[in-house]
């Protein structure tokens, strides 16, 4: 160990490091250097664990510790013991992390995918239950450790995440636009981190991530810390990275989700972002009690409408049957919808390796129009609001070029008759929450086409759980 500290003083960045010497395979070193990239470590009976998450482990123990930044563990079959870089011992408190180990197997279901996508009018009401005061109009949340003052006084919100939880946050543009009034900058974390952000005290930063791990998002808390904005983190593991270095954290309480594709706790994040944004939009005084009320009550209508959606799959075995071997699809929508046609679009390419693009309908003949002939399935999203006319526009200029379209529409709609091949009939609720709706039918596209294929659902190629690393 006394070789490891000499060689950790001289690394730069961000490390989460395990150690093993052959002379001694009995001991791992560990240690954690930076910000980001954690080490959690598992204690069993007579045995212990290490890894870079929390749900590796839990199958193994619900008993783990949490190596902070510049700390080494040396950690034998017996226990672990911990110092920081300069030889100072540290006492680590054993945390029992209350992920119930039931909720993590797979319950009869063929894969983790499906299951997390049914659980999801379950995973919803958890998200917004006790959160909600129709009497007052007004939402709860109580991990906001922001004074309402300090909420008047924000400028801006600055969005910043990965992958889905990235299209969650363009949907939070909507509805912090909406519900808020206030002005909202989305950015890949990624990105965020290497550019110089202009940031200050008036700038929320929040994060959204599903892991609390992921390392782009930590660094950018990280530099938006620095530049002096308060943080906020809207996550769902308990206890993650995220959730301690933010000066707030919201919890999604989806409870935890296994499968590499993230499904239910995209919804959540969509859900915990509408509570946030109504909140702000209260204290801010841009919306009153009554519309508040208005808006909570759609709201707690979703989990119901979202389990109607999971009663029936026989129309994407269908659609899986008929399209699995074309190579790439389009996904089109406008508006607080055209997100979940991104999000539509990775999930496809994610678990069924088809190429699969995601664009605003009204881009189309921007020029992926060309692209159109009657080998592309157009999977069109559509939602009772201001720009529907708009989108069946769109869907008749792609039914022109040849394109096979697929719509996904809020029932009874009266246009779309004879004017596409298939039609996937979503609940009808407001513009702002349509998301939430047309989310469910994008997950299911694409896990039946993902099966039928023969792809391995819940491990997809080269891919992580949590991006631990750049
Ligand atoms: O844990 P995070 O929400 O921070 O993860 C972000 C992305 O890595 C994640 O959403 C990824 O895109 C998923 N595989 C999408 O299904």
């Amino acid at each position: 160990s006394e070789a490891v500290r000499a060689a950790l003083a001289e690394l730069r960045g961000n490390h989460a490091i395990i150690i093993m010497s052959k002379k001694d395979p009995s001991r791992l070193i560990t240690a954690r250097i930076g910000n980001a990239g954690g080490i959690v470590i598992g204690s069993g009976d007579g045995e212990m664990f290490l890894a870079s998450d929390m749900p590796a482990l839990l199958d193994h123990t619900r008993r783990m510790s949490f190596l902070d930044d510049g700390e080494i563990g040396v950690v034998t079959r017996s226990g672990a013991s911990y110092f920081r870089l300069d030889g100072t011992p540290v006492v680590k408190e054993v945390q029992t992390v209350a992920l119930d180990p039931v909720s993590t197997a797979k319950g009869g279901y063929k894969h983790f995918m499906l299951k997390e996508i049914s659980e999801q009018p379950r995973s919803l009401s958890d998200c917004i239950s006790g959160r909600i005061d129709f009497d007052a109009g007004d939402v709860h949340l109580e991990e906001l450790q922001f004074s309402e003052e300090q909420i008047r006084s924000f400028k801006r919100v600055v969005l910043v995440a990965c992958g889905t939880a990235w299209h969650a946050c363009l949907v939070g543009k909507f509805l912090f636009e909406n519900l808020a009034r206030l002005p909202v900058e989305v950015d890949y974390a990624d990105e965020f981190r290497y550019r110089q952000p202009i940031m200050g005290p008036d700038d929320l930063f929040i994060a959204v991530t599903q892991s609390g791990e992921t390392v782009d998002v930590l660094v950018s808390m990280d530099l938006a810390r620095r530049l002096g904005s308060p943080t906020l983190s809207i996550v769902n593991v308990v206890g993650s990275q995220a959730s301690r270095v933010s000066d707030s954290a919201i919890y999604l309480h989806a409870g935890p989700e296994i499968s590499v594709a993230s499904t239910k706790a995209f919804t959540n994040m969509l859900a915990a972002l509408y509570l946030l944004a109504l909140k702000f939009g209260r204290v801010r005084r841009v919306i009153d009690a009554e519309r508040a009320r208005q808006e909570l009550q759609a709201l707690a209508k979703v989990p119901a409408m979202i389990g109607s959606l999971m009663t029936d799959h026989s129309i994407y075995q269908q659609l899986a049957n008929l399209y699995f071997k074309r190579r790439d699809f389009l996904y089109i929508a406008r508006g607080v919808n055209y997100p979940i046609a991104l999000e539509g679009a990775l999930k496809l390419k994610e678990i069924s390796y088809i190429h699969a693009e995601g664009y605003p309908g009204g881009e189309l003949k921007h020029g992926p129009i060309a692209l159109i002939d009657e080998e592309i399935p157009i999977v069109a999203i559509l939602a009772r609001d201001r720009v529907y006319e708009k989108i069946v526009s769109n869907i008749e200029q792609a039914k022109a070029r040849g394109g096979v379209v697929i719509a996904v529409c809020p029932a009874g709609d009266p246009n779309l008759a004879g004017k596409v091949d298939h039609v996937i009939e979503t609940p009808v609720t407001t513009e702002m929450l349509s998301p939430l709706v047309n989310t469910i039918p994008m997950q299911l596209i694409a896990y039946y086409l993902a099966v039928r294929r023969g792809c391995d659902v819940d491990q997809p190629r080269n891919l992580a759980k949590s991006v631990t690393v750049e």
